[in-house]
């Protein structure tokens, strides 16, 4: 079927008047078939009408219908959010938990930015351009909480997302990775709005953000690992039958004065019992890389995943941030690396693939699979 012909699906918005809440409402305002239905925000936003009380960061106007929409407070039963097909959250992490542990018990389909649920043996943790496989486990948990609808889907850490889809590529071409040694220069809007203040960002890097190195490290493994047979565990890249361990991952991240988009600095050492890819082979791997989303054809898969730049100069964010509407990745400098076997930059853009178009894209492939109707 296609995206045109499906039938309208009304979809809620937690957290919509903050960073990635803004995306979802410009990305989603013009989706083929997920309506705008219901906005939720804190007590302070609640009741209130939604270009009144936002403080809207994007450069297209705030959509006309959505305007003069009343926020509500992030309940359950708060005007439409239970008629909602689905529900994308961009809550604060502080609250998130809560809430979106709320509209599941409710029997809601919750598809959330925040970091609450992403190491839940129960929830995948999904980059839709890496394994929206991981979706199978979702009648394993709402069969576990008793559930017949409610669910919860995460996605990743932005700088996660935009290490993961090439770190998969070369795991497709070339068999699992051993050690991967990553050092970030995020932007400023991942900290939210408003975010880290001018004095202390202009001028400036900052080398450290609070938590993120740990959710690098520990979150490829998840992602980059498979389901158990019985799809009701995850494997976190490591089996013994197969001989898989967890990739080595160590990160160092960091703030710098730009406004969107996250650089990542990569080093990859191979698995050493197979023979190592040449340079070329890498590039060919990245530019040759094709997932799930792109064979289901959703509305928000990229037609390129990875955008391989052969300028010595990119990716930059502010040139290539908005490649494919800002949902693949962008790599280049993509050389031999003395220490480790390859060495490469990658460049994701933090609001869009890194949280709200990732987020639509997971709920895309739910409904492709039958898991939202
Ligand atoms: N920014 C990024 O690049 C990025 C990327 C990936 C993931 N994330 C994650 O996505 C989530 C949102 O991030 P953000 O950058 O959009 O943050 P943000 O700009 O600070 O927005 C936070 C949102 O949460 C709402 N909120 C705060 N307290 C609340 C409460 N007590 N009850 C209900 N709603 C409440 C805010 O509503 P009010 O306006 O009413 O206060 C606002 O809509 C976070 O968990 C973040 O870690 C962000």
């Amino acid at each position: 079927m296609s995206a045109g012909d499906r039938k309208e699906i009304k979809v809620g918005i937690l957290g919509a008047t903050g960073t990635v809440g803004q995306r979802f409402i410009q990305l989603l305002s013009s989706h083929p078939y997920f309506k705008i239905h219901a906005l939720g925000a804190s007590s302070r936003s609640a009741g209130q009408q939604y270009g009144k009380i936002t403080k809207w960061k994007l450069n297209t106007p705030i959509p006309e219908n959505i305007k003069s929409m009343i926020v509500q407070e992030c309940k359950p039963t708060s005007g439409g959010f239970s008629e909602c097909g689905v529900v994308f959250s961009g809550l604060d992490a502080d609250v998130a938990g809560e809430i979106e542990e709320a509209f599941r018990s409710a029997e809601l389909i919750i598809f959330s930015n925040s970091k609450n649920y992403r190491r839940d043996p129960l929830c995948p943790l999904i980059v839709p351009l890496v394994n929206p496989s991981h979706l199978s486990i979702i009648p394993h948990q709402k069969k576990s909480l008793g559930l017949e609808k409610g669910y919860i889907v995460t996605n990743a850490n932005c700088s996660t997302t935009g290490l993961v889809v090439p770190l998969a590529a070369l795991e497709k071409a070339f068999g699992p990775l051993e050690t991967v040694m990553v050092t970030t220069l995020q932007a400023i809007s991942g900290a939210g709005y408003p975010g880290v203040s001018s004095l202390d960002i202009l001028d400036n890097v900052v080398p450290h953000i609070s938590g993120e190195e740990e959710k690098i490290e520990w979150e490829t493994n998840k992602i980059l690992g498979g389901l158990n047979s019985n799809n009701e565990s995850f494997n976190l890249h490591s089996d013994e039958k197969e001989n898989l361990k967890p990739i080595n991952v160590s990160a160092t991240t960091t703030r710098v004065p730009v406004i969107d988009g996250h650089t990542g600095v990569v080093n990859v050492k191979f698995n050493s019992s197979r023979p190592k890819p040449s340079i070329e082979e890498i590039e060919k791997a990245f530019r040759e890389f094709k997932c799930e989303a792109q064979e289901l054809n959703v509305p928000s898969a990229p037609e390129q995943a990875i955008v391989v730049h052969d300028l010595p100069d990119r990716p930059q964010p502010r040139l290539d941030r908005d490649l494919h509407n800002g949902a693949c990745v962008s790599v280049g400098r993509i050389r031999p690396c003395p220490v480790f076997d390859v060495k490469f930059v990658c460049l994701i853009d933090n609001v869009r693939l890194g949280a709200a178009t990732s987020s639509i894209m997971n709920a895309e492939i739910a409904v492709e699979k039958g898991l939202i109707v």
